[in-house]
Order: structure tokens, then sequence, then C-alpha cells
């Protein structure tokens, strides 16, 4: 844990634990019980047309209007995801991704031009460079760790949107959110982040920030066994927009995976402080070993990042990458991923399980950035006893030796 607290300014001044515990609770269709029930439905019916006329009207409320408008049970959702991140609005699409591919669309149109970070989460790259370039809109990536002046210099006349992810997919730079934020907002552009890496952990709207993307695929549901995503705002305006563009778009998400979600963010506070915690020792033990060049983990002490985190983040997640030795092939990382017994291989994160992932020559970067020499693996930790871990990865290492 970095030393500071989790914002603690919101919603009466209570703590974060205590609102992950009661926020999106209340309301009229609780009936008694704890919970927000399952609301499913598409047809809403009205008393009267002046009724009907009324909600139509009331479409950027939380109110009852058409099944795309969400329900109860989206709604719990929204004001949690809204009080986590410092916002004020949120809105629930269908995935992650979907979460970063709406207000790219909200906020850009033919003829403009964003920047995008190196680092960013490959669909979202590959969603600039396929589908962004068919309506005539142009993206430049740049280097992760740029600094404010820099930045300056990239804005071209039609750039309307800055993108931030920070720390970055794969290689965890962080960016310095702030000095960036504030060039964008002295050129007139948007500033758009993806912040799941560090949730509540990052209060993107004090640092300048104007739309938080979450996947809450990841820590939020924390299960492993729902996609979701959120895109939170802290004005008027920025709501009207993501909301007209999630609606245009036939933006939908499961009622029944909202309430998975909802159920996920009761235990997310506890779940992340463990999993953090391992994940450093994890982290700090593989720095130790003589077959890793370089562990990416911005909350360990002297890893690229480091005091930038330290500045704006209160805590780190579980997930990090590590940076083997140059004289180590593919083939031998890939040997000891095969051998990991607790470490599952695939992607995303976020969940009781620990998870490796080899990505020497699956992560794209243009920019120059990222670049460490070595073959790579991004591990998240779960929910298991750290000595179990380290005995996987142990026993793994042995394997990538064996075959050197
Ligand atoms: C940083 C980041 N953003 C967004 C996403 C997309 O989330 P989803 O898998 O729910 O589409 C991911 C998924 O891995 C991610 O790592």
């Amino acid at each position: 844990m970095n030393d500071k607290t989790v914002e603690n300014d919101k919603h009466g001044g209570r703590g974060y634990y205590t609102r992950l515990s009661h926020g999106g609770r209340a309301g009229t269709n609780v009936r008694g019980f704890v919970n927000v029930p399952v609301h499913r439905g598409s047809t809403m019916l009205y008393g009267s047309m002046a009724e009907r006329t009324a909600a139509s009207q009331d479409r950027f409320e939380q109110k009852p209007h058409y099944g795309t408008g969400g329900s109860a049970t989206h709604w719990a959702l929204e004001n949690v995801v809204a009080e986590i991140e410092g916002g004020t609005r949120c809105q629930i699409v269908s995935t992650g991704l979907a979460a970063v591919t709406v207000p790219l669309l909200a906020y850009l149109k033919a003829g403009e031009h964003v920047l995008m970070p190196d680092s960013c989460y490959g669909p979202a790259r590959s969603f600039c460079d396929n589908f962004l370039t068919r309506m005539g809109i142009s993206t430049t990536y740049y280097d992760p760790t740029i600094t404010g002046a820099a930045i300056a210099a990239l804005f071209q006349p039609n750039t309307t949107v800055l993108y931030l992810e920070s720390p970055g997919s794969h290689t965890f730079e962080v960016q310095d959110v702030p000095a960036l934020s504030a060039v964008a907002r002295g050129k007139g552009a948007k500033v758009l982040m993806d912040n799941t890496w560090g949730i509540h952990h990052f209060q993107p709207f004090k640092h300048g920030v104007d739309v938080s993307i979450q996947a809450l695929t990841k820590y939020v549901v924390g299960h492993s066994d729902v996609l979701l995503g959120s895109i939170t705002v802290n004005t008027r305006e920025d709501w009207e927009r993501v909301r007209a563009t999630s609606v245009i778009l036939g933006q939908y998400a499961s009622p029944d995976d909202c309430w998975l979600a909802l159920r996920g963010a009761r235990t997310m506070g506890v779940r992340m402080e463990r999993q953090e915690k391992s994940a450093v020792a994890v982290a700090a033990w593989l720095a130790t070993r003589p077959e890793v060049k370089m562990v990416l983990h911005p909350a360990l002490p002297g890893t690229p990042g480091h005091e930038l985190w330290k500045r704006d983040f209160t805590g780190a997640c579980s997930l990090f990458g590590v940076v083997f030795r140059d004289d180590i092939a593919r083939e031998s990382v890939h040997a000891m991923a095969n051998a990991l017994q607790l470490f599952g291989k695939g992607a995303s994160w976020g969940g009781f399980e620990s998870l490796a992932l080899p990505t020497g020559g699956s992560v794209t970067r243009t920019a120059g950035s990222g670049q460490f020499g070595g073959e790579m693996m991004r591990l998240h930790v779960g929910l298991e006893d750290v000595d179990d871990l380290k005995a996987d990865l142990e026993q793994g290492l042995a394997v990538l030796n064996a075959r050197r």
C-alpha cells in the first residue's frame, strides 16, 4: 500500500470500504432485502400516455423508460462505480472494450485526430487502426512516459481527444496524468483515460481526466465469470454526450451480469488489499532471481514509474510484468508457463486466481516505447497463498533453466 489512504472526501466523508458496502443499495425496489434484485426487462408499462411522455423526456435520469435505459439493477451498479471513481454519473456497457470504444465515438468525428499512448490496450489500438481510420479519424501513438511539454508538440489543430492508460498494458508505464491533462485542457481537447489498473487507487477527476473507463470484468466482477464495462464522468455535459452515444449504439448489459458485478464490488476492497500485498511480495521475490532482468510493477521501489505512482496513486492492483534476461529464449519462457500449476495460462485479470501470460512477440508498439530487450511475461496474482505461488514460480523457473 502507498502511505496515502484512499480518498475519503465524498459522500459525507464515509470511508471507502463503507461506501463499497453501502453504495447503490438504497431504493424503493429493495423491499427489505439487503440486495437490489435482478430486474430483467425490455418493455416498460405506463399508467397513462402522460406518464410515458414524461418518462421519455427524462432519459438521462435513472428512471424506468425502456430496457436499454437500464433498471434498478443497472443503476445500483452505476452508482457504486461512480463512487469508486469519484465521479457523478456512470454508464454501464457490455464489455470493457465497449467502455473504450463508446467514448472515443462520443468525442471524435470525421476529420479529427486522437493521441493514443503506445502502451494502450491492444484492442483499443486495433479500434483506432481498423475502425476510426474508416471514419476519417487519424491517430498518433505517443510514448506513454512523454512530458507535458513534449505532448503539446503532438497536438494538431484537429486533435480533440487525448487518451491515457496508466499504467500501460503489458509494459506498465505510469503516465504524468495531471501534466498531460493540463495541456489537453489548454488546447480544448477531452481527456479519456482507461483507469482499470488504478480503480479506486487513482482518482481520475482529481487529476484532470474528463471520462474514466473501467473494464469491470477485472477486479469489480472479481471472479472471471462476467464481462462488463463502465464509463464514468463528472459533468452533466459529459454525461449527456456519453449516455446519448451509448444509447445510439445500442449498448446494453445483462442485469444478471450487473448483479454479479454488484456482488463483486462489495468484497473488492478486501480482495484487492490482499492481492496487492501478495503481488508486491511475489514481484519483490522475482526481482532477486538471476533469470529476471527487470520487474515492471510501479508499486515496487526502484521500478520505472514508481515515483509517479507514489505521487498519484493510493495503492496498486495485482497485475505486473517481468522482463527476462536477454539470453533467455521465448521457447524457455513458454516451457516455464507450461510448467506452472497454480498460474493459469490465459488473458484477462482481476479474478481470484493467478495467471501467467508470456507476451513476447504479441505486444505492438510503434512509438518506440516499452523496449526492454528480454522476453516478457505478465503475471496476475490471485488470492492463493504467497508461498505456494513462489514455489510454483520456482519450479517453473527450474524448467526454464533446464531448457536454456
Ligand atoms: C486495460 C484494459 N482495458 C480494457 C480491457 C477490456 O475489457 P473486456 O475484457 O471486458 O472487454 C482490458 C481487458 O483485458 C484491459 O486489460
